[in-house]
């Protein structure tokens, strides 16, 4: 069996040799006679499991013990609410930058606790810009700055972080683990796990512990980042698989090297396509050049008749989930660590093929 080419925006691919450890221990975890999804979460064996993955992700991305560690539930959108409880006191202000369909929706959710000021918003781009920061109306009573890095839809990516006085908040969804980054530069970053990280069902949350104990009275102890930091994210039962499965994902990457050599893997794929696009009539990217993202290509046509073709003349070469998101159109290739290069060359070929068939 052959693995198909995936450019799934998320749940993405998943490294095979991670795949193959947990097909391997399915039946039988740890010589245990049981499957890991069958043991308790308290136990010494996977209470191991747990913190083997929390320190590996602590070497891969430097985390300091000035941060706590969390592996949460209910995806990023859940963070979206869980940010202004934990960071705001009713009546406070915050501010959001929206540079795409994701921190609209942060900004959407954030607006149902208090009041929230857009400091900066590419929207009249149609999100394929990012607002440079001298240009940003910050509040100066917000008690913190919401952004996204990396929009997984429009394929917009911040070239710079931004600098300011209050805590920086940051959904990473979709860009963490893709290159190194320097942690201290943020109050908290959360992601949700199914790109770079590992299965749906696990959110990261990685938050300076000078931030945590502030979170509203009324705020759910299922949402309060103290609850979970004084509970090693075991206030309830975690989803344990996900967990391992992430665990894995964390040792096949110090595996492979670490983050820098994961950048350079990722900088050669996301060069190659767009190398191509950049020099195709056929296929354009609306991003502008400095802001496009590493992890998420989106590419149209003029003629957008012909994407029904393409996806499925794609699809007959194994070559899946290439359809763009209905807000932007045509494809997206999302190129997540787990995608391999090799994968990137063959969608590179057929893109050429087929330009050559139908240009
Ligand atoms: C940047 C970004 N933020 C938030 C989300 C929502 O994540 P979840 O489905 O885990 O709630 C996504 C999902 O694709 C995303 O890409």
């Amino acid at each position: 069996m052959t693995r198909a080419h995936n450019f799934c925006a998320g749940p993405a691919a998943l490294p095979q040799p991670v795949l193959e450890r947990a097909q391997a221990e399915f039946l039988n975890w740890s010589d245990i006679g049981a499957s890991v999804m069958e043991v308790s979460h308290r136990s010494p064996a996977f209470m191991e499991v747990a913190q083997q993955a929390e320190a590996s992700l602590r070497r891969l991305m430097a985390v300091s013990d000035d941060y706590a560690v969390l592996f949460l539930q209910g995806g990023a959108s859940l963070q979206f609410a869980a940010v202004p409880l934990n960071l705001s006191a009713p009546g406070q202000s915050v501010d959001q930058v929206v540079t795409g369909q994701w921190s609209k929706k942060a900004l959407l959710e954030g607006q149902r606790f208090g009041s929230v000021n857009v400091a900066a918003t590419s929207e009249g781009s149609g999100f394929t810009t990012v607002p440079p920061q001298n240009g940003w109306q910050v509040d100066s009573s917000a008690t913190y700055l919401h952004y996204c890095p990396n929009e997984t839809i429009g394929g917009l990516e911040f070239d710079f972080v931004p600098q300011i006085d209050v805590p920086l908040v940051a959904d990473m969804s979709s860009t963490i683990l893709s290159r190194p980054i320097d942690v201290n530069q943020f109050g908290v970053l959360y992601a949700g796990a199914q790109k770079n990280i590992g299965p749906a069902g696990l959110c990261l949350v990685v938050v300076h512990r000078e931030l945590l104990g502030r979170a509203r009275a009324e705020a759910p102890a299922m949402l309060n980042w103290k609850t979970a930091a004084d509970n090693d994210s075991m206030y309830n039962t975690p989803p344990t698989f996900a967990l391992y499965l992430t665990g894995l994902v964390f040792e096949w990457l110090e595996n492979l090297g670490g983050l820098e050599e994961m950048e350079a893997i990722n900088r050669r794929k996301a060069g190659k396509l767009y190398h191509l696009i950049d020099n195709s009539d056929f296929y354009s990217n609306p991003v502008e050049t400095v802001s496009r993202s590493l992890m998420n290509v989106p590419f149209t046509r003029a003629d957008d008749g012909l994407d029904p073709v393409f996806l499925q003349e794609a699809e007959a070469v194994r070559l899946l989930n290439l359809k763009g998101h209905r807000s932007v159109g045509g494809m997206r290739a999302s190129l997540y660590n787990a995608v391999e290069e090799a994968s990137v060359d063959a969608l590179c070929d057929f893109m050429q093929d087929f330009e050559q068939r139908h240009g």
